[in-house]
């Protein structure tokens, strides 16, 4: 018998398609400081009230489930998850998992500059940053609001923590962004980091059309122009297409490009990931609109193992591919700023 794969079913979160759920999303809450038009509706959204989030209690609860269950990365969304108070003290806490190998967070860096180091400390130990203009009026048109600077001193401070892993992430806009590329990619050549280039995706109230989604393959013939990209072998559940960077000089960059194209050769059929609100939903799949409330249960009194068959019950419903995009953009999913991507 073969020892890896000797671990007993039961004890993994594994849905109808046999994909083994190993990556938990967990939003801590719903705002953000920004107020970027592809994420949050125009009108804003109805925040949810503090009673209605998970206390930090809650959620170390649910995750500790779940790492028994064989989640062995955890990452921390939001809307912004460092606007949620004290959220290197839940990091410290997640951290202390046995069981549990990363403790991640996706961030839009406003706050990064003075928190980079605790985060650190805490256990955080990678870091995506979404970042999708190098120019400051271009930033405060995308987010409306005027916090270049801040992010800006944020994505130097996580370059000097040495994080793990750290990544940039560019959602591309044809018509907006497009054309930033290349500096991006000059970005990448010259400091370790990773920078992924996202399709634009379909959520409630967010302004898609499919013309204004660029393909990975268009975005690689922008870069092609002037770079030459080694593709690199990497984890198979990963979402993105990962590249090495030469010049045409032949000189290797000291970061990396990668490409997330969930709009033109989606990866549904190696997905590992579940996702819990900040309202305390089980969401099975980023763009399958039905969730399974545990909070209310655990606040009657439900014990582990049925938070457990809670868990169980929501990946069962989990569907085996995302519906194609047209059909995403009128769904009644919740809208992104509430998922945390
Ligand atoms: P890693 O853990 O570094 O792989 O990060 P990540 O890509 O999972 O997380 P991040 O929060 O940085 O998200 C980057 C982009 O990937 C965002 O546009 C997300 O919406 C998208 N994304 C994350 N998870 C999924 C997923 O399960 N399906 C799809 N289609 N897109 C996803
Ligand atoms: N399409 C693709 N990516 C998106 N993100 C937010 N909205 C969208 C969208 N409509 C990304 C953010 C952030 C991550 C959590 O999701 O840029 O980095
Ligand atoms: Fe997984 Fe759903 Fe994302 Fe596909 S769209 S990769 S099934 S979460």
């Amino acid at each position: 018998m073969n020892v890896l794969n000797s671990k007993p079913l039961q004890n993994t979160l594994t849905d109808r398609f046999q994909r083994v759920h190993t990556y938990l999303r967990i939003s801590v809450t719903d705002r953000c400081n920004l107020r970027c038009a592809y994420c949050m509706p125009a009108e804003g959204i109805v925040y949810r009230q503090k009673k209605e989030l998970l206390t930090f209690e809650e959620i170390e609860r649910v995750a500790a489930i779940m790492v028994k269950l064989g989640v062995n990365k955890i990452r921390l969304t939001g809307g912004e998850p460092m606007v949620r108070r004290d959220i290197e003290k839940l990091v410290g806490r997640l951290s202390r998992l046995e069981g549990l190998k990363t403790v991640a967070m996706t961030t839009n860096a406003t706050l990064l500059h003075e928190k980079a180091e605790i985060l650190k400390k805490n256990g955080i130990k990678a870091l995506n940053i979404s970042l999708d203009t190098l120019k400051k009026e271009r930033f405060l048109q995308v987010t409306r609001r005027d916090q270049f600077d801040q992010v800006w001193s944020g994505i130097q401070s996580a370059l000097t923590q040495n994080f793990d892993e750290l990544k940039l992430n560019v959602v591309v806009m044809a018509g907006f962004n497009d054309d930033e590329i290349l500096d991006f990619v000059e970005f990448a050549f010259h400091n370790r980091i990773n920078v992924r280039f996202i399709e634009f995706m379909p959520f409630k109230d967010n302004e898609w059309k499919i013309d204004k989604v660029v393909t990975y393959k268009d975005m690689i013939s922008t870069i092609e122009t002037k770079y030459k990209l080694n593709a690199l072998s990497g984890d198979p559940s990963a979402v993105g297409k990962d590249f090495g960077i030469t010049d045409k000089s032949g000189k290797s960059g000291k970061g990396s490009v990668s490409f997330i194209t969930s709009m033109s050769d989606s990866f549904c059929s190696t997905c590992n990931r579940l996702r819990l609100t900040a309202d305390g939903s089980v969401k099975s799949c980023l763009f399958y609109p039905a969730e399974i409330n545990l909070r209310d249960r655990m606040r009657e009194g439900a014990d582990d193992a049925e938070v457990e068959e809670m868990i169980r019950y929501s990946l069962s419903l989990k569907p085996e591919a995302h519906a194609p995009a047209e059909e995403l953009s009128q769904s009644d999913n919740r809208t992104m700023i509430e998922i945390g991507g």
